[in-house]
Formats: C-alpha cells, structure tokens, sequence
C-alpha cells in the first residue's frame, strides 16, 4: 500500500493527501460544530480550531515532505555537479516518482557521456604532448646538428679565408691601392660574416650552456640583444645553478624567447631577469616596462601563425610546470614560469 503511495506522481500524491485533509476536515468539522452547538464555550472553540489547523499543516507537511524527498535526492546530487564532482550520480533507486526517475536516469546518462569524452579528450591530450615532447626534442637535436655544422665547416673556413685575405693583403705591392683596399672590404665583410655565424651559432646551441651554465648563458643572451636597443637589463640571478640538461635547454629557450619578445614587440626601456631554484621548484620570470598586449588575444596569435608563447607553454608542461603572462596595454609584460625539479 505505502509502495504503491509512494509510487505515485508528486502532482497525485498532492492532490489525494489535501483531498484526504479535506475529508477529514469535512467530517470532523461537522462532528464538532455538532458538539460546539450543545455547549458553545469559547475555549473550547479554540482548542477545536487550533487542532484542526495543527492537523491540516502536520499531514500537509508530512505528505509534501514525503512526495518532495526525491527532488531533495536530486538537488543535492546537481549540487555536488555544479562543485565539479561529475563522478556523481543519482540514486535512481531511491526516487519512486516515476517523471523524476525518467529525469535521473537522463541525467546520468549525460553524465556517462560527458565521462567518456572527458577520458577521450584526456588521451588525445596525452597523446598530442607526446607528440609535442618529440617535437621539441628532434628541433634541439637537429639545432645542435646544424650549429655542429657551422662551427666545424663554415666559420672553420670563414677564418681561414680570413687568414688568406690578410695574406694576401700583406703581400700585395703597396702601389695596389685599388687591389688592396678591395681586400680589405672584402676582409671586413668576411669579419663580419664570422662574427654573425658564430651569433647563429650561439642562438642554435649556446655553448655557454654547456660551458658556463644556465644563468651566464640568459645573461650573455639578453646583453648581447637587449642592450644594443638601448634597453636597461636588471638580473637576479644566482651564481652557481646547474639542472638537468632538459630543464636547463627549457629554461634558456624559454629566456630567449621572452627576451626576443621585448626587442620585437615591448618597446621596454627596462628589463628585470630572475631566476632562482628552491629545493622544489625552479622560478623564471622576464619583466619589462614597455607597451603590454591583451594576453587574451594570443589564441588569435596562434591562427596567424606566432608560435612563440604557445612553445614556451607547450615547453613548460611538458615538464610538468605552470606558465602565466601578465599583461595589460601600457603596463608591460611579465613572463613567470615555475617548473617542479622532480620531474627532471
Ligand atoms: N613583451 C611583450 N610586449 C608586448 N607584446 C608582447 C610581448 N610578448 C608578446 N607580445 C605580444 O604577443 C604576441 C604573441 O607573441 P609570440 O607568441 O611570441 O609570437 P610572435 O613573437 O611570433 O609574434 C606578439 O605578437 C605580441 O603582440
Ligand atoms: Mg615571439
């Protein structure tokens, strides 16, 4: 009898329960107007009235609570998913109300969807950083190969050209102006094709890194192309850090490009370097002074093709650390970037 009660939609279970009350109101008002009729006593009234509406409220109270139980089941449980727990689900057992057992169970069937997306999504994650850390990798491999190539052919041949200009124009009669101011251009041009090889060199495979460490190797890097601009360079950095050679390349092609940011977009007039290791963590942050972007718009950056930032986040996830950048019109630029040392 209470199965098949409870059974019932909410919207009959309502209207039988206050058709009930008004039975037992209808009889049991009759009954006692009856009584009040023979001795009409005041108190007596009162005491009839107040139980009849205390009855009225405890039955409606009692058969409104009852036939609402399974909505509460149910918003706690749209609760617990507007917190973020998708793992949740509705007790579809628990709700008797037909309309509202159709509702559960849709509900979690959305929800077994969205789980399963969610999973599959996860995956190609996974799998496009895979792809992501074996791209980085094969780029760092095939730039040391080609900065090999350079220092060993090109500027090993660049300086002995050097050496034979010079030859040359020590052995060039003196009255050869024409002759010998020639190979002096020519000599200087070859000069400065060597130092530029040996910049591509460094921008390829910074030897520094290998030789003097990370820290020297920011600092040589942002020298030599901030100051040229004309742009103040601040440095915390410490004096003697060394990571893993994954972490320390990361680090440093993250500097550069931040670096190379500032000279090609920030119009900066001052630069602060930090970069520091805790026993935990290792801290990077590039700073300037100059025009600021809105940092919303980089996903538009990415369909025109600029690539920089994305790397540099691509970059710091794959090691398992988090990336923000600051920035807003006039107010200039902070790169901070916060990679763990245990996932060397
Ligand atoms: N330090 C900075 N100051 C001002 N704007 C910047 C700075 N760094 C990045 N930006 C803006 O963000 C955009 C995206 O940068 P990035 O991803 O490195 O691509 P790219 O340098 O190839 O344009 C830039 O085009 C520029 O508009
Ligand atoms: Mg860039």
């Amino acid at each position: 009898m209470w199965r098949a009660w409870q059974r019932l939609p909410i919207l009959y279970q309502v209207l039988l329960g206050n058709a009930l009350v008004i039975l037992i109101g209808a009889v049991g008002g009759t009954a006692i107007t009856k009584q009040l009729l023979q001795a009409s006593s005041i108190e007596l009234t009162i005491f009839f009235a107040t139980v009849g509406i205390v009855l009225s409220i405890g039955i409606n109270y009692f058969l409104l609570r009852t036939a609402l139980r399974s909505i509460n089941l149910l918003e706690h449980t749209v609760e617990r998913i507007d917190r973020g727990d998708t793992t949740v689900r509705a007790e579809v057992n628990h709700i008797a109300d037909p309309q509202l057992r159709h509702f559960a169970q849709s509900l979690n069937t959305m929800l077994d969807r969205l789980a399963a997306h969610t999973r599959t999504l996860e995956t190609n994650r996974a799998q496009l950083r895979q792809l992501s850390g074996q791209v980085l990798r094969a780029q760092e491999d095939e730039r040391k190969r080609i900065a090999r190539e350079l220092h060993d052919d090109t500027s090993g041949s660049l300086a002995r050209i050097l050496l034979n200009l010079q030859m040359c124009e020590d052995t060039a009669p003196a009255g050869w102006t024409d002759l010998r101011a020639k190979l002096r251009a020519t000599r200087t041009l070859s000069e400065q094709t060597l130092e530029n090889v040996r910049k591509m060199i460094f921008d390829l495979r910074p030897a520094l890194l290998d030789d003097l460490g990370l820290a020297a190797a920011i600092r040589w890097y942002a020298k030599t192309n901030l100051e040229p601009s004309g742009i103040q360079t601040q440095f915390e950095l410490p004096s003697a850090v060394r990571g893993s050679p994954i972490i320390e390349t990361a680090l440093f092609r993250i500097a550069q490009e931040a670096i190379n940011n500032i000279v090609r977009h920030a119009r900066a007039r001052h630069v602060t370097i930090h970069l520091s290791q805790t026993t935990t963590h290792w801290t990077l942050s590039v700073r300037d002074d100059g025009q600021g972007f809105d940092p919303t718009t980089l996903s538009a950056a990415l369909t025109e093709q600029r690539w920089g930032l994305f790397g540099v986040r691509e970059r710091v996830t794959l090691l398992g650390g988090t990336c923000q950048v600051d920035s807003s019109a006039g107010k200039g630029t902070q790169l901070q970037i916060e990679i763990p040392i245990e996932k060397t």
